[in-house]
């Protein structure tokens, strides 16, 4: 069974077939994270663009535990010179098999330069298909209209942006969740900071209503699991 734990903005916790999966770590500079970077484990961390509330704590974590990055090349090379030692490049459409299971990189409309100004190559989502879930988790975007081609696919569960002004926010994530048709919506990227501040229960609501999809709603640190 796998289990999804939101540790704040777009840090998730995935825990599936025996692994750890972390993505987005931005823990210690987080006034709204779960825990500090150095309470976390992980065997593998997908970072989908080189923006810093995304990719901050992926090299020091990735260096303490020997975790393996998953991103597009640009991403792994930048984290290598942070002390990560083992990388899986990747790039937009590519997909790889890991233990935990099928990791494709979707496209993202954002941008992507790194903390230090240089190039992160173009802004990703993860398409992710586990042993009993395929998870899209969005990564920063605006709402496009190939997310029909990202659901073609049945999926358990979609992970959306709701934040609004860095990503699409609550409006844009109804649309977006009318063209993937998951089975469970989750938010993330809001609440950080006030400039993304969101009411996740008003958008639940109108999950419920205006889609298909069931939402899921939690608290940074709580973890939930997806019911067959
Ligand atoms: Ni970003
Ligand atoms: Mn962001």
């Amino acid at each position: 069974m796998t289990e999804f734990t939101w540790l704040g903005h777009s840090c998730w916790l995935i825990e599936t077939a025996g692994q750890r999966v972390l993505v987005d770590p931005f823990l210690d500079d987080n006034p709204a994270a779960a825990v500090k970077s150095a309470d976390v484990a992980a065997d593998f961390i997908l970072v989908t663009h080189g923006h810093f509330d995304h990719v901050s704590d992926a090299g020091k974590i990735a260096a303490r535990t020997g975790a393996t990055v998953i991103a597009n090349y640009e991403i792994c090379e930048w984290l290598a010179k942070q002390g990560a030692k083992k990388s899986d490049a990747m790039n937009t459409g590519g997909t790889t098999k890991q233990p935990f299971g099928r990791v494709k990189l979707t496209p993202a409309w954002h941008s992507s330069t790194m903390p230090d100004g240089t190039s992160g190559g173009h802004p990703n989502g993860f398409l992710l298909e586990l042993e009993d879930a395929r998870v899209y988790i969005a990564g920063d975007t605006a709402l496009f209209s190939d997310m029909k081609l990202i659901g073609a696919k049945k999926l358990d569960l979609a992970i959306l942006p709701i934040g609004d002004r860095f990503t699409m926010g609550p409006d844009d994530s109804i649309l977006a969740i009318d063209f993937l048709q998951p089975r469970c919506v989750a938010p993330m990227h809001f609440n950080t900071w006030p400039p993304i501040a969101q009411d996740a229960q008003a958008w639940a609501h109108r999950v419920q209503i205006e889609t298909n999809a069931s939402p899921i709603v939690v608290a940074p640190g709580e973890k939930f699991s997806l019911d067959k």
